[in-house]
């Protein structure tokens, strides 16, 4: 099974830039934040509260999560209920970043990640995809793009949406969550020593794509 391993900040269209380039390999998508996002939406529901990690770890052990494959999109579901569209919410967003500095969190959704990659042939994409979750992956990528320029792509997604924003709103939220992400004790975000960095603080969507399969296809080949 090839795995190709893609780590980033948030907001570096990771999972855009992953998705159409699992399409073009004819490998599965596994987007690791929704596992994190589900069960951040498991303790909101739950009335767990998002500051007690002890309580975080001790009720983990109840999720029942499955990823599920339906027209080659990845599905999460929380027992019977598929929860793909509810988690994308700035409220479980918030969820998603305090459970997942829990490590009992980590741990539990560990073998469910290796075990994908076990099975499939896989882009997986996360924040220590290449450094803890799969550290043999044949491709290691790391997919960034400035701060500034991160701010600026999501106001325009944001614009387009019709939601007024401001720029330099956005721009301190991605900075305190990169701040969040790369200073947590347990598997911070950072670039694997054997990741490739692609920057695509000045390419477009589709540049981003072509070069993200260019650097696979030279490491594969
Ligand atoms: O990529 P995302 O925004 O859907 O991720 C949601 C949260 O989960 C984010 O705060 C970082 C965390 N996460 C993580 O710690 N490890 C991963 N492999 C994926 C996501």
């Amino acid at each position: 099974m090839v795995s190709i391993a893609i780590d980033g900040p948030a907001g570096a269209g990771k999972s855009t830039i992953a998705r159409a380039a699992s399409k073009e390999l004819g490998y599965i998508y596994v987007d690791t934040g929704a596992l994190y996002r589900s069960i951040g939406l498991y303790m909101i529901r739950h009335g767990i509260s998002l500051q007690d990690a002890e309580a975080i770890a001790f009720n983990v052990e109840n999720v029942q999560i499955e990823l599920k494959f339906i027209q080659g999109e990845q599905r999460v579901f929380l027992g019977e209920e598929d929860v793909s569209d509810l988690i994308r919410t700035p409220e479980v967003s918030m969820a998603a970043s305090a459970v997942s500095a829990v490590p009992k969190v980590r741990q539990f959704l560990l073998d469910l990640q290796k075990d994908m990659a076990k099975k499939n042939n896989v882009v997986m994409d996360g924040r220590d995809i290449g450094t803890v979750v799969l550290p043999n992956a044949d491709v290691k990528i790391f997919l960034t793009a400035s701060a500034e320029e991160r701010a600026k792509r999501r106001c325009k997604e944001l614009e387009e949406k019709g939601q007024a924003v401001s720029y330099q709103e956005v721009l301190t939220d991605i900075q305190q969550r990169d701040y969040n992400d790369s200073h947590r004790e347990i598997a911070p975000l950072k670039q694997a020593e054997d990741a490739v960095l692609l920057d695509t603080s000045h390419l477009d969507l589709q540049q981003s794509i072509q070069a993200l399969l260019d650097l696979v296809k030279n490491k594969l080949n």
